[in-house]
């Protein structure tokens, strides 16, 4: 097994003892150019790190928060197991102000409310434990996922095979080893060779920036295209599928991802490329019925009129910028989570998935 880059973890300061500790992550804002990790303890600097970008990937901010939870806790001087799931309430309810698409953000600090509340009968010590103990394993869960996902997605492959992907869902965006990217390192694991068309991805370059960087770093055939450069290179018969990551999944299989993933799809589908969505099921929000619910993030105008360390739009344009988009349902030809490949229909297949054990 290839060894991994771990995207996020809590360090504790003293070695043997998980509390107190501190969220250690990569910061994603620097890369390529350099490998620099943050350490803190201090819920006010993970919200950033969330709303910044500094941690991103619908997994890797669900966790981030989770991890938040316990940093804002750890040292509280509650007297009480209760006064002390307030204060998890409190910072939970801090935390999800961060970013509203993702849905794994919700999903972690839900987790953590939901512990919380279940034990507020517990010491305050106890429960402290319990609340690392959990956040520990979001991330331990989401790795075993991305394994999963990556022994799913590599039978949709074969030796010699070119994915187009859009943004990063590899193991940046995750606690390791990625989604989307997952079946392609799984697959060079079993001794296949696969080639991958990055997406640049506009405007925050998490194509060319990390999934360039990630592949490059893991010896994989990697070659960069500007965003608009997916439908020739499919018209050229370059692509064998496509394979992307998704920020929440609606019941009937309509897709959040980054921005552009949609356009990706619409060419896809008239070039006759399978088009792929990864992700674990804690991506999935069957309280949606369809994409339209999702809730899109809208990111500042500067992250548009701004590139290369300098504007590059005219001062007063009018910017529109979403930082996602939904693929519908219609255009997917099948949802790979740890339980498997989902084939349309997607509604009883999540379900399904959902459901079991
Ligand atoms: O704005 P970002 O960089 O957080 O957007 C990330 C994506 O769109 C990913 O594709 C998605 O979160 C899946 S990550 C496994």
């Amino acid at each position: 097994m290839r060894k991994t880059l771990r995207t996020i973890e809590w360090v504790g300061h003293q070695p043997g003892a998980l509390l107190p500790g501190k969220v250690r992550l990569i910061d994603q804002t620097r890369l390529p150019a350099k490998l620099v990790w943050i350490q803190t303890a201090d819920l006010r600097k993970i919200w950033t790190a969330i709303k910044t970008l500094q941690v991103r990937g619908a997994p890797a901010i669900g966790i981030a928060a989770a991890m938040g939870v316990v940093a804002a806790v750890q040292k509280s001087r509650a007297r009480t197991g209760a006064e002390l799931a307030t204060e998890v309430e409190r910072a939970a309810d801090y935390l999800a102000t961060s970013r509203p698409t993702a849905v794994n953000l919700f999903w972690a600090l839900d987790v953590m409310r939901r512990l919380a509340r279940a034990s507020h009968a517990l010491p305050p010590a106890e429960l402290k434990h319990r609340l690392v103990a959990a956040a520990l394993k979001i991330r331990d869960d989401d790795a075993a996922m991305c394994r999963a996902i990556g022994r799913h997605g590599a039978k949709l492959l074969k030796d010699g095979d070119t994915v187009l992907t859009h943004c990063n869902a590899g193991g940046l965006a995750t606690a390791e080893f990625g989604t989307a990217l997952a079946p392609i390192y799984t697959a060079r694991e079993q001794g296949r060779d696969i080639r991958v068309f990055a997406d640049e991805t506009r405007p925050l370059l998490q194509g060319a920036r990390l999934t360039a960087w990630e592949l490059g770093q893991a010896g994989v055939d990697v070659t960069l295209i500007c965003d608009h450069t997916a439908a020739q290179v499919m018209k050229e018969g370059r692509i064998d599928c496509v394979m992307v990551g998704a920020d929440r999944i609606a019941a009937n299989g309509d897709s959040a991802n980054k921005i552009g993933t949609y356009s990706v799809a619409l060419a896809a589908q008239a070039h006759g490329i399978p088009f792929y969505v990864l992700a674990p099921t804690s991506t999935f929000d069957l309280t949606l019925a369809s994409g339209g619910k999702i809730p899109i993030e809208e990111r500042a105008a500067e992250e548009v009129t701004h590139g290369f360390g300098r504007r590059t739009a005219p001062r007063g344009v009018k910017v529109y910028a979403p930082a996602f988009d939904v693929t519908p349902a219609r255009l997917i030809a099948g949802i790979v989570c740890e339980k498997g490949v989902l084939r349309p229909p997607f509604g009883p297949a999540l379900r399904r998935a959902c459901a079991a054990g």
